[in-house]
C-alpha cells in the first residue's frame, strides 16, 4: 500500500554532514522524496511536534537537541512507506539498531539518533500537516 511518511534529519545529523549519506539510504530503500525543507524550530515549534511525550523525563532534553540547530524536514512516498522508513531508521536507540541502518551508522546515543520517522498513520498525517501544505507535496504518482 502507498503511504507517506514524515522523515526528519536532526541536528546531530545535520551538523555532521550526513544529509546526503540518510536521504541516499531512503531512497536506495525505494523512498521518494516528495518535499524537503531545512528548517530550525524554535521550543514551541519542538514541543508541539513532540506533545506525546511531553510527560517523559526527558522531553526538557529533547527540546534542546531538537531546537540546537537546523533540521532537514522531509516527506517520504512508497510501499508502506511508514514501516519501510522505521526499518530504514533501525532501532531508536543506535546501540540496538542492526548494521546499516541510519541510527546505527549516524546516530550517537537514544536522545542523539540522527533521524525520526512517523510511527503509525494518524501519526504521519499529522506530522506532514505540522511542516507542510498539501500543495509543497509533489508526488510522482503509482
Ligand atoms: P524519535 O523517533 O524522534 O521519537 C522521540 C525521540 O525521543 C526519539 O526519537 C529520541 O530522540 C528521544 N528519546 C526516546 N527515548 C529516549 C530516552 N529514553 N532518553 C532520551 N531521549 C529519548
Amino acid at each position: 500500500m502507498k503511504e507517506r511518511t514524515l522523515s526528519i534529519v536532526k541536528p546531530d545529523a545535520v551538523a555532521a554532514n550526513s544529509i546526503g549519506g540518510m536521504l541516499g539510504i531512503f531512497e536506495n530503500g525505494g523512498l521518494q522524496v516528495i518535499a524537503s525543507r531545512m528548517i530550525r524550530m524554535d521550543r514551541e515549534k519542538a514541543e508541539g511536534f513532540y506533545a506525546v511525550h511531553k510527560e517523559r523525563p526527558f522531553f526538557g532534553s529533547l527540546v534542546d537537541f531538537m531546537t540546537e540547530g537546523p533540521v532537514l524536514v522531509s516527506v517520504l512516498e512508497g510501499d508502506n512507506a511508514i514501516a519501510r522508513h522505521r526499518e530504514l531508521l533501525g532501532a531508536t536507540n543506535p546501540e540496538e539498531a542492526d548494521e546499516g541502518t541510519v541510527r546505527k551508522l549516524y546516530g550517537t546515543n537514544i536522545e542523539r539518533n540522527a533521524g525520526h520517522g512517523s510511527d503509525a498513520p494518524e501519526t504521519s498525517a499529522f506530522e506532514i500537516g505540522y511542516f507542510f501544505s498539501n500543495d509543497e507535496l509533489h508526488s510522482r504518482g503509482s
